[in-house]
């Protein structure tokens, strides 16, 4: 069994024509004559050829294609982030290829290695950790990057980002706003910056009210599972340390934290307590009670993302920038008034 891939010579001999002619009914089919045209395309099908883009685009000096690494495809803020960045940069006639780190710094690595392997054009990435140095080593090698989800304070890089500090603040402080004083907050560790600073923000929001206390509750991650997990801990702590309302870090762990509160803790929502979360996915309005969140400009997040780093590649964009994004807030019935007892 011949394992070598079918070249394009192979493809020239099957046709009886030359090699050029293939190379431009690959890439200039209108030059060629259509009985030879089909002749070759009837060849490149019988012989199961596939045209290696890697190699013609390194010949021509050029790659058109994008690298994007996600913190987690798994969170529907990424899948809509990456789909946006995918149809706008076909618009542009690039091709975006997604590598999902999962917030682990080696899978991470592994997908910078490949695509600067695969001479990407560029590279769009939501670091997991600090990647400065391997970051400025690509764009030493002529390899544009700009950061996503992520401001890069060292302006080395170009950056599209939300205010998350403040998107922390603007959730607990609606909590406040509606009578909560024993705030609960739920995320997956400083170690990753976007939690980071959302509780810096929440932080911010229970430091301006007195009668306000704030316990940090430690997920396992940032998934619907961790909150489920985290929202049992909460409601198994017994009424004396129940809290009266938990801003969590993002949706998926508010609705995790949900399914406890309603279906473990038998407790009701917002009545009992009031529940609020972070990036406004789908899920959030559908959930079981419509979740309060943080919303954020998840698509044009994307679109600016591939402009800045198209900006670079094209050499139209000399400058680095820093786009800022700000978040709002989102009310739903999660965080409704809560009913006062009957006097
Ligand atoms: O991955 C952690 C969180 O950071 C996501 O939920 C999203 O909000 C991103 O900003």
């Amino acid at each position: 069994m011949n394992s070598r891939p079918v070249s394009i010579k192979d493809v020239a001999d099957h046709a009886q024509v030359a090699v050029g002619t293939v190379s431009n009914v690959l890439n200039h089919p209108s030059r060629v004559a259509e009985r030879t045209r089909a002749r070759v395309t009837a060849a490149i099908a019988e012989l199961g050829f596939v045209r290696n883009d890697a190699a013609r685009q390194l010949r021509a000096g050029q790659s058109r294609t994008i690298g994007l690494i996600v913190l987690d495809i798994g969170n529907p803020f990424f899948s809509s982030l990456a789909r946006a960045a995918e149809d706008y940069a076909a618009e542009r006639g690039s091709t975006v290829v997604l590598g999902d780190s999962g917030h682990d710094a080696g899978r991470e690595a592994r997908y910078i290695d490949v695509f600067e392997q695969q001479r990407v054009q560029g590279l769009l990435i939501s670091p997991v950790g600090d990647l400065t140095a391997r970051l400025e080593a690509l764009h030493s090698r002529a390899v544009p990057v700009v950061l996503v989800d992520r401001k890069d304070d060292l302006k080395l890089f170009s950056s599209v980002s939300v205010d998350d500090e403040a998107g922390g603040y603007l959730a607990v402080r609606h909590l406040l706003d509606g009578g909560r004083r024993r705030i609960a907050f739920v995320g997956a560790g400083a170690s990753i910056q976007q939690v980071a600073d959302r509780m810096a923000g929440a932080r911010r929001a229970v430091g301006e009210c007195p009668d306000a206390t704030l316990e940090f509750v430690l997920a396992e991650a940032m998934t619907v599972l961790a909150g489920r997990a985290a929202g049992e801990r909460v409601v198994q702590a017994g009424p004396a340390r129940m809290p009266d309302g938990i801003f969590c870090a993002n949706d998926l762990l508010a609705i995790g934290v949900m399914q406890a509160v309603l279906l473990i803790g038998g407790l009701k929502v917002p009545e009992d307590l009031a529940l609020i979360g972070y990036d406004d996915i789908d899920f959030a309005e559908s959930a079981v009670v419509p979740l309060s969140t943080i919303r954020r400009p998840t698509e044009l997040m994307g679109r600016t993302a591939v402009e800045l780093l198209l900006g670079e590649i094209d050499d139209t964009q000399s400058e680095r920038r820093q786009v800022v994004f700000q978040p709002e807030l989102v009310v739903r019935g999660s965080t409704g008034s809560r009913i006062t007892a009957q006097i």
